[in-house]
């Protein structure tokens, strides 16, 4: 596994050109891609679904992770997986078959992740840490792109870290929201290797090459 892992948030891309954008991803050498699925009840806002995994699918070899802001999402997991993602969140909130959902993952040959928001006790993820390959920890209230970094996300990266040390899971630590060349190095010391971002690649001054530049030469 490379140091860091970054993953473009296509959220803030522009998407009358998302075949270029992908592309441009691409050749700066982005690692993933991120896609937000947002059903207006999980949180405020409504966004993608299966249909841009699949058109992304067709746009790019890198894995897709695919991050389920959606109450019930059991109901598509089938439809995500076949649509070529290869990474599946769901979050711990307002989840009561959150063990069975995260198997199904699994069976259709994804990577399954279980992700906290900021306000959720780190606790409650303790007992399906040996089920996931991946916590994703938000790191602002999820629903929309170009939010301050949350900075007492920091102790929880420190406090999941450890669970998964102690519970001998084998997950890594992604972070999601706010995420930038302040945010990165805290967030990387705190325990964290994967990384996702959204305005500091699509909304770069310096176009999408000049924000995963940054990036990654954020950390030594
Ligand atoms: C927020 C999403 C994030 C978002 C990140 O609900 O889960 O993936 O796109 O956007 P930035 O990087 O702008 O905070
Ligand atoms: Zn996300």
């Amino acid at each position: 596994m490379k140091k860091i892992i970054l993953s473009a948030s296509i959220l803030s891309a522009d998407f009358s050109n998302l075949g270029e954008q992908i592309q441009s991803a691409d050749d700066a050498g982005i690692d993933w891609i991120h896609i937000d699925v947002m059903d207006g009840v999980f949180v405020p806002n409504i966004s993608m679904g299966p249909f841009v995994v699949e058109t992304c699918r067709k746009l790019t070899t890198n894995p897709i992770d695919a991050h389920l802001m959606i109450l019930n999402p059991e109901r598509y997991i089938e439809a995500f997986a076949k649509a070529g993602a290869n990474y599946i969140s769901i979050h711990i909130e307002n989840n009561p078959h959150v063990y069975r959902t995260l198997e199904q993952i699994r069976s259709f040959g994804c990577h399954p992740a279980i992700a906290i928001n900021p306000g959720t006790p780190v606790s409650s993820i303790e007992s399906i840490l040996n089920l996931v390959d991946m916590v994703l920890v938000m790191t602002v209230n999820p629903g929309y792109s170009g939010q301050s970094f949350i900075h007492p996300m920091c102790e929880k990266i420190t406090q999941i870290s450890e669970l998964i040390q102690t519970n001998h899971s084998e997950a890594v630590i992604q972070v999601d929201g706010g995420i930038n060349v302040e945010s990165l190095p805290l967030t990387y010391h705190a325990g964290a290797r994967i990384f996702v971002a959204a305005t500091a690649i699509f909304k770069h001054p310096q176009g999408i090459a000049g924000g995963i530049k940054s990036l990654r030469g954020s950390i030594d």
